[in-house]
């Protein structure tokens, strides 16, 4: 597992603060987020370090955070960067145990995906995509969720999709394992609500990122990800979040519609 520094040179341990200290009069809060160099996840680090937080950036490419870091001028030593790989399961335990101070918020934004005809065919796309959404969620989280010692934990986010709402032809194979990561989010928020720790799931339509860049989707439906960032920061008590009033309509009429009719969708 390697550490680095941050573009604005903020080392391992970042500023040597162990924990939750007040910094220059602003939140005392840590906000982790893993897979930080999504596209969303880095419009929320950056809403995140305009409130004042500080934020853990957990990357498997460091120069993208650090990259974005120096062009939007975030100010040195809010962001502090760690190596983290969410199909590197033994890796993860060593990971939470070192971070420099234990966070607050969490944010699950790492994904991967293949088309629905690669997953059928490849069964290593396939499994990278169980292992990026669902098996290396649910490794890192548990140990966020069962840490006894950080008793600030106060929210976890996991951004899931809207393919996940429903078996379709087109998309069943990335959709199902959004499906099992919400259903993990959903049950993780039932285990942590005694203890008031508020679980959200974002649950997304098309978003303008790397991950949609190749593909002919319909302007009409795509948001931003700073729109997108926008609802995962401003996450409240409710448990599913769909940024979009379009893509609100589309997920109720989704989730009620009988199977032969969505059998007739792509
Ligand atoms: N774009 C959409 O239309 C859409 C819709 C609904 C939900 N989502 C979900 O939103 C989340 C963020 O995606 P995005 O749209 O922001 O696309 P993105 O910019 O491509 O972000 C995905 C990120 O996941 C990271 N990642 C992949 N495998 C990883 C691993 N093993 N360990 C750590 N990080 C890993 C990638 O890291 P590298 O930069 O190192 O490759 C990449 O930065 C994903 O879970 C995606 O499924 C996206």
């Amino acid at each position: 597992m390697k550490d680095k520094k941050t573009a604005n040179g903020t080392g391992p341990g970042g500023s040597g603060k162990s924990d939750n200290v007040r910094r220059g009069g602003r939140s005392e809060k840590t906000v982790l987020i893993l897979g930080a160099n999504s596209d969303v996840a880095k419009e929320a680090m950056l809403l995140w370090v305009e409130k004042g937080y500080q934020v853990i950036a957990a990357s498997r490419t460091l120069t993208g955070v650090d990259d974005f870091i120096v062009a939007r001028g975030i100010p040195a030593g809010q962001v502090i960067t760690r190596h983290f790989d969410a199909t590197a399961f033994a890796d993860h335990a060593a990971f939470y145990a070192a971070l420099p101070a234990k966070p607050h918020i969490v944010l699950y934004a790492a994904g991967f995906q293949v088309t629905n005809e690669q997953a059928l065919l490849d069964w290593a796309g396939t499994y990278r995509m169980v292992n990026t959404h669902y098996a290396g969620a649910v490794s890192i989280l548990n140990l966020v969720a069962m840490d006894g010692g950080n008793p600030h934990l106060e929210r976890i986010i996991g951004l899931s999709s809207l393919s996940g709402v429903r078996g379709r032809k087109s998309n069943f194979v990335y959709g199902s394992t959004k499906a099992a990561f919400t259903t993990y989010l959903a049950g993780l928020r039932q285990y942590l609500g005694s203890r008031k720790v508020v679980v959200n799931a974002v649950v997304a339509g098309y978003i303008r990122t790397k991950m949609t860049a190749h593909l002919d989707l319909p302007e009409s439906l795509l948001l931003e990800p700073a729109f997108i960032a926008r609802a995962i920061v401003g996450a409240r008590n409710r448990f599913v979040l769909v940024p979009g009033i379009k893509w609100k309509l589309i997920y109720q009429v989704l989730r009620l519609i009988p199977e032969s009719l969505v059998s007739r969708l792509p």
